[in-house]
């Protein structure tokens, strides 16, 4: 904490230890089958690293309040109520359950901090359509223009011709039409299961090999996106796009405006947010946990709202016996 109250940039490297811990807690879980249970353990563990921060948090994306989900439920308090920093806190400590569950790449434990107030509150919009972009096309491209025309546009400002961008798009049957739609201006399209939170940050990051995110997913999601995001200096833009029925009248009861595509800036409204995603299963951005007998090695994202620092860590923790009698007796 600085003098002024701000948080300082290094508690990045507290942050860094509740992703860690939940990814090692569910990497106990990887191709077992069992996405609760996984979720589960990666839940307590987030909470139990969270409560040694020091931060005052308060959950505004959490695993719901569900009674399922006692642990970091939307409204909780986590870290110490005596710190000087108040921050809302969105967590997802299994970004890809379904990658977990099926033991494929791609599954992340992720933290997004920000001071209190800040974070666009969801309320019951579960679904966002999002449209996610490298620094240089930032406030250039308006969302609701028609596919064709904002993939040129883009194309434009990475001085690329439309063949040679690529898009990411969740593999779900809501984006055929989408799909379609990029393959007729004649860009690639990376079709992915799960894990939009991925696709958003390496949209966002020049030359990662994925130029744009588009179509539709989680709004938590999303407000975790725009929190990295705005560090990286990328564009992200978000509507709200109900997909069940029981969502779009409870949207439509809060007085929620489906049509209005928010900005980045609307999403999180500091500048001093935090951001980490370890790695559970390797995938595109990061490579999973991986355990041998003399230690636990993870790899972090880690990103700093306030110096727009964006840093890779790999550590190498110590072995943890505890965890693995645990599991051997869980899974008997
Ligand atoms: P889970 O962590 O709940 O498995 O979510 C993964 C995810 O693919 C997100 O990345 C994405 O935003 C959302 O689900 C899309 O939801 P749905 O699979 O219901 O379309």
């Amino acid at each position: 904490m600085t003098d002024t109250g701000r948080p300082s940039a290094e508690l990045i490297y507290a942050l860094r230890r509740v992703t860690e811990s939940a990814a090692c807690a569910a990497f106990d879980w990887i191709g077992r089958g069992k996405s609760k249970e996984g979720d589960q353990a990666a839940v307590q563990a987030m909470r139990a690293a969270l409560m040694q921060v020091d931060l005052d948090g308060t959950v505004v994306i959490g695993e719901g309040e569900k009674d399922d989900a006692p642990q970091l439920f939307n409204g909780e308090r986590v870290g110490r109520p005596d710190a000087a920093f108040k921050a809302d806190i969105a967590v997802d400590p299994v970004e890809g359950t379904s990658y977990l569950a099926k033991g494929l790449t791609n599954a992340l434990a992720v933290i997004a901090v920000a001071p209190r107030g800040s974070m666009m509150d969801p309320g019951p919009a579960f679904y966002m359509e999002k449209f996610a972009a490298p620094p240089a096309a930032k406030g250039k491209i308006d969302p609701a223009w028609p596919t064709a025309r904002k993939l040129e546009a883009l194309a434009a400002c990475l001085d690329k011709d439309v063949a040679a961008l690529t898009v990411f798009v969740l593999e779900k049957p809501r984006h055929r039409q989408l799909v379609e739609e990029i393959h007729g201006t004649g860009a690639r399209v990376a079709l992915y299961p799960a894990g939009d939170v991925a696709g958003a940050l390496l949209a966002a990051i020049p030359q990662s090999g994925i130029d744009a995110l588009m179509g539709t997913g989680g709004t938590p999601e999303g407000i975790m996106s725009a929190c990295a995001i705005r560090a990286l200096g990328g564009e992200f833009v978000g509507r709200i796009d109900p997909q069940l029925q029981t969502e779009a009248q409870a949207v439509e009861v809060a007085g929620l405006d489906t049509s209005r595509w928010y900005q980045r800036d609307e999403l999180v409204t500091s500048e001093n947010a935090f951001f980490c995603a370890t790695g559970i299963t390797t995938g595109l951005m990061l490579e999973g946990v991986e355990r041998s007998k003399d230690h636990t090695r993870v790899q972090t994202l880690m990103i700093v709202g306030c110096t727009k620092e964006r840093q890779v860590l790999t550590s190498y923790l110590p072995p943890e016996p505890a965890v693995q009698q645990q599991i051997a007796r869980d899974v008997a």
